[in-house]
């Protein structure tokens, strides 16, 4: 089993053995790679809280890893917002405090107090939306090659599901989603934090996921 729980060969693996047809490296961006990286996270977070919170009676297993996945980002948390101030010349922001505070609200069972503590820090590290506009063919044909297999037909009793993607998109609030393809596209742990996919590319898919019936 690979990270994404369905075995076989990785997203990043599978996008090598196709030869690069994507490109590995973001330009023309609107926010540094950090700044954008730590908006995005702040708004999986707080996504990812509202729905512990709407959802009550979510199947315990998907629980189970939404948690772990919370508990994952809020341990990448400091790093993320240190490099982000970095490269927006800030002093080092947040007190270290308030990401042990973000995990007692997990453990004491208060997805809402996480919702609002991340509402306070996504206006400190809001997400901008990119400015390039992508080809809708080329984003048809980026989802058919490397991501419909794995997201059209989902199996969703697992702990931590892929998403039917044209309908995840529709449900969510436009930031929120493209947080989700910032943060959630990551091929495995060999490649760690990057995204492989550029601007045109994310811009492309997401209006393709918004606009689309499937
Ligand atoms: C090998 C199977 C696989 C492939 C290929 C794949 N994904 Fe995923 N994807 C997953 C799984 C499983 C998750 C859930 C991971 C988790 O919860 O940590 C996921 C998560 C995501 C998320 C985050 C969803 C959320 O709720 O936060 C997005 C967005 C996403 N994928 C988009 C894509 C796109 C776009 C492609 C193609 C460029 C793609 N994925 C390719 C399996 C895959």
């Amino acid at each position: 089993m690979n990270r994404y729980g369905q075995g076989g060969y990785g997203f990043f693996t599978g996008m090598m053995a196709a030869g690069f047809l994507l490109i590995f490296c973001n330009t023309s961006m609107a926010q540094g790679e950090h700044t954008r990286r730590a908006g995005a996270q702040l708004q999986v977070i707080s996504g990812d809280a509202s729905r512990l919170v709407r959802e009550p009676n979510m199947l315990p297993a998907q629980r189970k890893g939404l948690e772990d996945r919370l508990r994952g980002a809020f341990a990448g948390l400091p790093v993320l917002l240190r490099l982000a101030d970095q490269e927006r010349g800030l002093m080092n922001e947040i007190p270290s405090l308030t990401f042990r505070q973000f995990a007692a609200r997990l453990a004491n069972d208060q997805p809402g107090g996480v919702v609002q503590m991340a509402a306070e820090l996504i206006k400190k590290y809001p997400l901008l939306l990119p400015r390039a506009t992508g080809s809708p063919v080329r984003a048809r044909t980026i989802h058919n090659e490397y991501c419909a297999a794995c997201h059209d037909d989902p199996d969703l009793s697992v702990e931590r599901p892929a998403f039917n993607l044209f309908k995840q998109a529709k449900r969510q609030p436009v930031n929120e989603f493209l947080a989700r393809m910032i943060i959630g596209i990551r091929g495995d742990r060999v490649t760690g934090y990057g995204n492989p996919l550029n601007d045109t590319e994310l811009s492309a898919l997401v209006t393709l996921y918004r606009t689309a019936k499937n």
